[in-house]
Order: structure tokens, then C-alpha cells, then sequence
């Protein structure tokens, strides 16, 4: 897999945050951000179609260059997106993205699984339980220090259902924000009573005053995880049903990952049996190197029922779009990093 980008829907570094949230069009659905991006590709496509005098669009690429190629494949992937209909699950999944290691691509992952599965039509929830917010800041979601966040919730008893706000431009996805006061949450949580389970029950009760106030079930819950193993972390294991796990395609990638895995074990046998490592996506791939294809491969030998087909690369689209306060979804749909994130959700969905 090539880590270029293709896409066509710049945002120039100059102008200011207000322009780009104006710009960036917000996609309602997998469908309207794909048709734009058919027709984007296809548009680029033809003209190579043109010039070989050929009707089969694809076909007619030249393969010698690497670009054209590329363009061809990504067609395909999004074709095959084109259509489906993900399918609502029978009760809430609720899944922790976790990796004790920073900088792993656990936060991007979160916001930009939630995203496209909110834009297929699910009904989406992120909790940010990392006292850095940079899922909240993702999102769009205010989380100053002023602002009742999960912080709260976890520490305060406030309702789950008090702090959550809409994600200004995906519709059917919101946020349980993290504030810097998070950042004392670990240490303060030790002396509460069902100090592991704290997030758990606020969830539950969020979730049956939705059924209450006849609200749409949720249809998954993702909790944005800190880098580390402290209480934070254990709440988000006792809640989830599922772990989520991204693993960047580099040397160190598996290392540490033996400790996260015991960690896990530890929960299974005493806190939460329900727990399973369900997920494990392979971020930040840089199709040049081979180092990237081994870890890859070594990955999808030690998981192979685990790891998703679908790979994020190395995409200078994902790591811009924060600064916007956007995933990559809103931000660019028409490049390869949100292509990788609807084929990881899409997979998420259906298995
Ligand atoms: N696929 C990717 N391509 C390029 N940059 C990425 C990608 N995924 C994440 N990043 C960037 O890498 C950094 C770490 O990612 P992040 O999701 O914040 O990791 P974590 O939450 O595990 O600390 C961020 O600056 C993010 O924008
Ligand atoms: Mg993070």
C-alpha cells in the first residue's frame, strides 16, 4: 500500500481555523463523502482514459505510473464501499482504544472509527478519558477547564448524560469531553468507592436514561485512553466489552504490547470477564519501507483472527486535520487516510 495521498480537497495552511471548519463540507454519509471522492478520482482518472483512447476507465491506466496506479486501486476500495449498509449491532458495543504507548495512534484511531461509523448513520459515542482531550479537540468538543467533563463524572457522580455534547459536524456521533482536571482523576479515584467501575455505571445509567427519554439506542462507544495503565485506563476496561488496540507500524511496536495483554488478563479474571481483545488495526503505515511490511506481517502472525485487513497509512491528511478540529473524515474524505478509516469501520461493523 502506497502512504501518498491523493486527494484533491486542499485546505491551505494560511488561512484560519473559522475558514477551514467553513470549507471542509461535512459529510453526512460513507455514501455522499465517497461519491464526492468517485467523482474527484474518476475526474482524474478519465483524463488518463483520454489520452489512451480507452472506455474502461481503469483499465486503461498506465501501469508504469505509480500514481495512476495508486488512483486506480483506491477507486476500486472505494467502490466497494459504495452501497454497503453497515449493520446495527444487537446491544451497545462498547470498546476501549488502548495501547499503554503514547503516540501509537490511539486517539486518531478513536475519532476517526466514530466518525465514519456516525456518518454510515450509527449512532456513536466517544468518551475521553485522556486528561490531554486530544480526542475532544478532535472532535470540535469544548474542554476547557470551565466545561463539565467526564472528569466530573467519574470523580463527582455527575451524570454521563450532563457532559456529552453534539460533534458540530457529524451528526449522530458525541462526546463525553476530558478536561485538564482529569489530569489529578487517577490519584483522586483511589480513596472512591467501586473505583474500577466508576465509568462502567455511568454508562449503564446514561444508557437507560436514553431508552428513557427516547433517545436512539447507541450502537457503539469508544473510550479514548491515556498512555498508561493507571486507574483511567482500568475504568475504560471494566466498561468495554471490547479492546481496541493500534499498533503503529514500527520496530517497537510489539514491545510493551506483552504487558498491555497481561494487564488485560488481570481484568478478565478479576474485574471483567466479558473483556476481549477483539480489534488490533495497524497505523501509520509507510509502504516504502520494508520495516513497515514486516511488523506488519509479524502482527498478523501473533493475531491473525484480531488484526483488520484494512491498514491506516502514514498520511500527512490524518495528522493535519486535528489542528482544524476536525477528523480526517470532514477534514479531506476524499484522501487515502479517511479511505483506510471507513474500510476499518466498515470491517469493525460487520464482523
Ligand atoms: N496515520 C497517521 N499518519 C500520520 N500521522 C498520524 C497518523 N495517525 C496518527 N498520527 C499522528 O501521530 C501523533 C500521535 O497520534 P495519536 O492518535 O495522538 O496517538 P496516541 O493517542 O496513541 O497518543 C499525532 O500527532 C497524530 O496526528
Ligand atoms: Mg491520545
Amino acid at each position: 500500500m502506497g502512504s501518498g495521498e491523493t486527494s484533491t480537497q486542499r485546505i491551505p495552511p494560511f488561512i484560519s481555523l473559522g475558514s477551514a471548519r467553513a470549507m471542509a463540507a461535512p459529510s453526512t454519509s460513507f455514501e455522499s463523502a465517497l461519491m464526492r471522492t468517485n467523482s474527484v478520482a474518476n475526474a482524474a482518472v478519465s483524463r488518463e482514459t483520454l489520452i489512451g483512447g480507452n472506455d474502461n476507465v481503469i483499465d486503461s491506466i498506465d501501469d508504469s505510473s505509480p500514481i495512476a496506479r495508486q488512483l486506480a486501486h483506491e477507486t476500486r476500495r472505494r467502490e466497494r464501499l459504495v452501497g454497503r449498509e453497515l449493520p446495527k449491532p444487537e446491544k451497545t458495543r462498547i470498546f476501549t482504544v488502548s495501547n499503554q504507548k503514547g503516540g501509537v495512534g490511539k486517539t486518531t484511531t478513536t475519532v476517526n472509527i466514530a466518525a465514519a461509523l456516525a456518518s454510515a448513520g450509527l449512532n456513536v459515542l466517544v468518551i475521553d478519558i485522556d486528561p490531554q482531550g486530544n480526542a475532544s479537540t478532535a472532535l470540535g468538543i469544548e474542554h476547557h477547564a470551565d466545561v463539565d467533563s467526564i472528569y466530573d463524572v467519574l470523580i463527582n457522580d455527575l451524570p454521563l448524560g450532563d457532559v456529552v455534547a453534539p460533534c458540530p459536524d457529524i451528526p449522530n456521533l458525541i462526546c463525553a469531553p476530558a478536561t485538564i482536571h482529569l489530569a489529578g482523576a487517577e490519584i483522586e479515584l483511589v480513596s472512591l468507592v467501586a473505583r474500577e467501575q466508576r465509568l462502567r455505571r455511568a454508562i449503564d445509567v446514561y444508557s437507560k436514561e436514553r431508552a428513557k427519554n427516547g433517545e436512539g439506542r447507541l450502537d457503539f462507544i469508544f473510550i479514548d485512553c491515556p498512555p498508561s495503565l493507571g486507574l483511567l485506563t482500568v475504568n475504560a476496561f471494566c466498561a468495554a466489552s471490547e479492546v481496541l488496540i493500534p499498533i503503529q507500524c514500527e520496530y517497537y511496536a510489539l514491545e510493551g504490547l506483552s504487558q498491555l495483554l497481561k494487564n488485560i488478563e488481570m481484568i478478565q479474571k478479576h474485574l471483567n470477564a466479558e473483556l476481549v481483545v477483539s480489534t488490533i488495526l495497524l497505523t501509520m503505515y509507510d509502504g516504502r519501507t520494508n520495516l513497515a511490511a514486516q511488523v506488519a506481517s509479524e502482527v498478523r502472525q501473533h493475531f491473525p483472527n484480531q488484526v483488520l485487513g484494512a491498514v491506516v497509512p502514514r498520511s500527512v491528511r490524518i495528522s493535519e486535520a486535528p489542528s482544524y478540529q476536525q477528523t480526517v473524515m470532514t477534514y479531506d474524505p476524499s484522501s487515502s487516510g479517511a479511505l483506510s478509516y471507513m474500510e476499518a469501520a466498515a470491517e469493525i461493523a460487520e464482523r
